[in-house]
């Protein structure tokens, strides 16, 4: 503010001297000397203008500086909030796996009543739930410091084709059909588990919101910028729009209606949301209901190596949201 009064007052005086100067030339060479009132006018809009603007961007800075400091204890609140939850759920594992290991050697007893042993068997299903939320919970604590995590050049195929064999039971038990499509050059700068999970998760949703022998696409290809794309593209149920503003936030779940029987938690795509993050990466998900999901997740590439780096609308424009973590 001090500086823009004074570059008027500087303004000003010079406007003073020159039109004085120009009526003295035009005294002495006959012509009609420019207004000083009009040139003052000029300079005061001018001025006016970068004083607005000035107090403007001031008033956008203290905004940010505030919203900054008075948004820390959210923060470090949120912070504390997942260790507290990693820590419960670190304490609950044991007891968990002593569970399903009683359970299951109760079930190995040859003389067990049918309707016990289904119970039993019942059980054990719902243990392993549990034990999924609880490695899910895990994971998003694990997450609280993302810079812990090592990262070397990894090789995205060979990571898909490792976690495609891992949920190829639950794909053949739904009669999925996966293809899978792979570019040349596809090693990401990355932590291994890490991509591991943000592949499976992805691939797990695919299957389980598609209807029985739907057909699955992914595609790892080199992209522009020294990026590599997964893309994980379903015939689903597909998300709504307003499912779509939430699903990476922690235990969302869509529409009952078509999540009903899937059994999950609402966790999967806020880890891979995080992890994408951890990578400076970017996610994109595109989806009609009723005619299916793409997920599109771009990673730095090796050589990119340390760079940093929705919409709806009308019946058949696909829903859209775009996450980019490249930018910080
Ligand atoms: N490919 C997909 N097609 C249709 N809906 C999807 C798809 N992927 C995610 N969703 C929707 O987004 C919601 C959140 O997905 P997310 O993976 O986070 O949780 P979940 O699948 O419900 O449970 P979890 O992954 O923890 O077992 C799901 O409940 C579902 O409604
Ligand atoms: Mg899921």
């Amino acid at each position: 503010m001090a500086i823009s009064f004074s570059l008027l007052y500087t303004d000003v005086s010079r406007a003073i001297v020159q039109g004085i100067q120009a009526g003295i030339d035009a005294q002495t060479s006959g012509a009609v000397a420019p207004s000083i009132t009009q040139e003052l006018q000029q300079i005061k809009v001018q001025n006016l203008t970068s004083i607005i603007t000035i107090i403007i961007l001031t008033t956008i800075l203290f905004g940010y500086i505030i919203a900054r400091i008075s948004l820390a204890p959210t923060r470090n609140a949120l912070t504390s909030q997942k260790q507290f939850i990693g820590n419960i759920a670190h304490e609950l594992r044991t007891p968990l796996s002593v569970l399903k290991t009683n359970t299951e050697v109760a079930l190995l007893e040859n003389h067990v009543d049918p309707d016990i042993k289904r119970t039993l068997e019942s059980n054990v299903e719902e243990l392993d739930r549990i034990s999924e939320i609880i490695n899910n919970l895990l994971s998003l604590s694990t997450l609280v410091r993302p810079e812990h995590v090592e990262m070397n050049a990894v090789d995205l195929s060979a990571i898909v084709t490792e976690a495609i064999d891992k949920l190829e039971e639950l794909a053949r038990r739904g009669s999925h059909q996966i293809t899978v499509r792979k570019g040349p050059e596809t090693s990401v700068w990355g932590n291994a588990a890490a991509l591991t999970q943000i592949v499976s998760n992805l691939v797990k949703n695919a299957i389980q919101y598609s209807p029985r022998s739907g057909n699955i696409r992914i595609t790892v290809e080199p992209a522009p910028n020294n990026h590599v794309d997964l893309i994980v593209q379903d015939a689903g149920v597909g998300i709504a729009r307003k499912d779509l503003f939430r699903i990476f936030e922690p235990f969302y779940r869509g529409d009952p209606s078509r999540t009903r029987g899937t059994g999950g938690s609402g966790l999967g795509l806020a880890i891979v949301s995080e992890l994408v993050k951890m990578h400076r990466g970017k996610i994109t998900i595109r989806s009609s209901v009723g005619r299916g999901t793409t997920v599109s997740v771009s990673l730095p590439g090796v050589a990119g190596r340390g760079k940093v780096g929705a919409e709806a609308s009308a019946k058949n424009v696909p829903n859209e949201i775009a996450v980019d973590f490249s930018r910080r």
